[in-house]
C-alpha cells in the first residue's frame, strides 16, 4: 500500500509538471482526485488493511490528497491568472489611433439647384405648386393651344400610355391645372419631372427636369416678365449677369422668347461653354396665349399673365461646369462626392 501511494505521489508530481492550460488541469483532478481517481480507488482499499495499518495508510494518503489539491488550487490560480492577461492583451483597444470617419450623404446637385431656385422664387412671392406627371394629352397638349396635328404631339418625342394620357412632356400642364382650381391673382413655380422619348446621349436623357413658372393678374405686361427673370439670372448667376431677349415661337405663349443670360463662366468674352458667343440661353418665355387663359376658364379681356419654362437639369450643368446630363442620372458616388 505504501509503495502504491508512493508510486501515485510520483506520477502526480511529474504528472503536475507538464500542465499547462485549465483543461489539462481539470483531467489531472478528475484522474487522481476524482471519483473514480486514482488516490480515491486507493483509499477505498483502506478497509482491507490490517488494522494497525490503517492510521498510518490513512495519514499518508491525506498527506498526499491534501498536497495535490494545493497544488491544484496554486496551479489553477497561475493560469487563470495567464488566461485572463492573454484575453486584456488580444481584446487591448488603443484609444489613441485614429477614428474612422463616418460617411455622410449629401445632397444631389440637382437638389442643391432645385432648393437654390426655389429660394429665389419664393423670395419674389411665388408659391410651389405640383401636377401629375403620367398626364392627360387634354392638359399636356390641347389646353396649351397644341391642336392635334401639332409636330410637337409626334409619337417620337412623346410617351403614349394610350390615345388620351402619356407621360407629361413638360411642367407646362401644371399651368392649366391651377389656373381651373384657382382664382388670379396666380404665382407659381412648378418643378417636377418630365418625360421625352430622346436618345441619350450628353446632352439628352428621356427623364429630365423642368420648372415652371405662371404668374396671372389683372394688368401683368412683358415688362413684369422681363423684371422676374433679370432678377431671377442676377441671384443665380451673380449680379453682373445680363438678360437678352429673343423672339420665338410657343403656342401657349404670345408673344414668345428664348431668353439668354451672359455667360458666368467668361462674361460675354466667349468661351467653350458658352460655344464662343458669350450667351447661354436658359428659358423660354411669354406672354399667356389668350387660348390658354380661356382653356382654363379665365377671362383673357380681364386678366393676363406670363410664363416660363427651364431645364433644371441644364441649370445644374451651366452652375456647376458639368458637361454630361448622364452624370446627373448614373449616381456615381465619386462624381456626386464633388458637390
Ligand atoms: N414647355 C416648354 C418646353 O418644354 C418651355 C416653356 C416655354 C414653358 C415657354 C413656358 C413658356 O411656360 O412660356 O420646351
Amino acid at each position: 500500500m505504501r509503495e502504491k501511494l508512493e508510486q501515485i505521489r510520483l506520477e502526480a508530481v511529474q504528472a503536475l509538471e507538464k500542465l499547462n492550460s485549465l483543461n489539462e488541469l481539470e483531467d489531472f483532478r478528475v484522474r487522481f482526485l476524482g471519483k473514480k481517481g486514482e488516490l480515491t480507488l486507493l483509499l477505498r482499499e483502506m478497509g482491507s488493511l490490517p488494522a494497525d495499518e490503517r492510521p498510518v495508510m490513512g495519514r499518508i494518503a491525506n498527506e498526499i490528497r491534501a498536497f495535490l489539491e494545493n497544488e491544484l488550487e496554486t496551479k489553477t490560480a497561475v493560469l487563470k491568472e495567464a488566461e485572463l492577461r492573454q484575453k486584456l492583451e488580444s481584446e487591448a483597444i488603443d484609444v489613441t489611433v485614429p477614428g474612422k470617419r463616418p460617411a455622410a450623404g449629401k445632397l444631389h446637385p440637382l437638389t442643391t439647384v432645385l432648393n437654390e431656385l426655389k429660394d429665389i422664387f419664393l423670395g419674389m412671392g411665388f408659391e410651389v405648386a405640383e401636377g401629375p406627371e403620367v398626364e392627360y394629352d387634354y392638359y399636356n397638349f390641347e389646353a396649351l393651344n397644341i391642336p392635334k396635328n401639332h409636330p410637337a404631339r409626334d409619337v417620337q418625342d412623346t410617351f403614349y400610355i394610350n390615345d388620351n394620357i402619356l407621360l407629361r412632356t413638360h411642367t407646362s400642364p401644371v399651368q392649366v391645372r391651377v389656373m381651373e382650381s384657382q382664382k388670379p391673382p396666380i404665382k407659381i413655380i412648378v418643378p417636377g419631372r418630365v418625360y421625352r422619348s430622346d436618345e441619350v446621349d450628353a446632352t439628352h436623357s428621356p427623364i429630365f427636369h423642368q420648372i415652371e413658372g405662371l404668374v396671372v393678374d389683372k394688368g401683368i405686361t412683358m415688362g413684369d416678365l422681363k423684371g422676374v427673370l433679370d432678377v431671377f439670372a442676377k441671384a443665380l448667376f451673380g449680379p453682373e449677369t445680363r438678360t437678352k431677349f429673343r423672339p420665338h415661337h410657343f403656342p401657349f405663349t404670345e408673344p414668345s422668347a428664348e431668353v439668354d443670360v451672359s455667360c458666368a463662366i467668361c462674361h460675354g468674352a466667349g468661351c467653350r461653354v458658352c460655344s464662343y458667343t458669350g450667351w447661354i440661353e436658359i428659358l423660354g418665355a411669354g406672354m399667356v396665349h389668350p387660348k390658354v387663359l380661356q382653356y382654363a376658364g379665365i377671362d383673357p379681356e380681364e386678366y393676363s399673365g406670363f410664363a416660363f419654362g427651364m431645364g433644371l437639369d441644364r441649370i445644374a450643368n451651366i452652375k456647376y461646369g458639368i458637361d454630361d446630363i448622364r452624370l446627373l442620372f448614373e449616381n456615381d458616388i465619386r462624381f456626386l462626392k464633388q458637390f
